[in-house]
């Protein structure tokens, strides 16, 4: 018997970085494990390789943005255990310069689509008075950031609305929690150039960027038993940058 054998996750934008790790995680521990990208194809060929490592592993296309589309792809699903909003991106730039579009990209996709993904499994974690959500925030939504005031603002409000969760549900045996990765290695972090990467390293007392899996570690204990009666918080991973 595996902790997570008989639940269904979805792991939102688990094609690749900290959301493919996450579902590797899950897989390992007994899951069946749905993920999604914005390209059939692309969510299609991770899922195989997942599943290539052991488990089963479905990926299907979903743009998080589209509320329409939550609504439709979740139903097809099915049930949903436990839900990582992990789906997530940034469109940098000092706020005087930052563009409206740019602005309501990165809301849509970060915050909108949390609250979207979160209202379409609730129904179903209500019946069988079990669910576990855990949204991927940022260690920039507790301390601001230079050039990310929609990322910011989104990862922030995800705070807020993961609390709100935690206390709306809390009595149907749903859990709902943040995990704020500081910077970790990922294409999204892989285009800082060097010297914002050194200036990064310095405030880190473990002196290295986290590994994806560092993060689908604190997920894994989350999402299961263990953490029965751990909701509305926000659990950072970040190697001591904030403390
Ligand atoms: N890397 C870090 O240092 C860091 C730090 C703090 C927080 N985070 C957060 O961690 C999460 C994962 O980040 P990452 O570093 O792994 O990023 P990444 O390597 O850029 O991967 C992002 C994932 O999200 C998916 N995605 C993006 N927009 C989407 C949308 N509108 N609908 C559905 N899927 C979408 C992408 O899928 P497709 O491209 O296939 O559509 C991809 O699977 C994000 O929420 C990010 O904000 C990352």
């Amino acid at each position: 018997m595996k902790p997570f054998d008989g639940k269904t996750a979805l792991v939102t934008g688990g094609t690749r970085g900290i959301g493919n790790a996450i579902a590797r995680r899950l897989l390992d521990l007994g899951a069946d494990v749905v993920i999604t990208g914005r390209d059939r194809a692309g969510a299609e060929k991770a899922a195989a390789e997942l599943a290539r490592g052991g488990g089963n592993c479905r990926g299907v296309a979903l743009d998080v943005a589209d509320f329409g589309q939550v609504e439709a792809v979740i139903k097809a699903i099915g049930a949903v255990d436990i839900l990582v909003n992990n789906a997530g991106m940034t469109k940098d730039d000092v706020l005087m310069r930052l563009k409206e579009d740019d602005w309501d990209a990165v809301l849509d996709a970060n915050l909108k689509g949390t609250f979207a993904c979160s209202r379409a499994v609730i129904r179903g974690m209500m019946k069988k008075r079990w669910g576990r959500i855990v949204n991927i925030g940022s260690i920039v939504g507790s301390m601001g950031n230079i050039g990310q005031a929609n990322y910011v603002a989104a990862k922030a409000g995800m705070e807020g609305l993961t609390k709100t969760l935690a206390r709306e549900y809390a009595s149907r045996g749903i859990t709902a929690n943040v995990v704020a990765p500081g910077f970790i290695e990922t294409d999204m972090t892989r285009s800082l150039d060097d010297a914002v990467r050194a200036g990064l390293m310095a405030q880190i007392p473990m002196e290295r960027f986290g590994s994806p899996e560092d993060v689908a570690a604190a997920v894994a204990f989350l999402a299961g038993d263990d953490a029965a009666y751990v909701t509305g918080q926000v659990i950072h991973v970040n190697g001591g940058m904030r403390m």
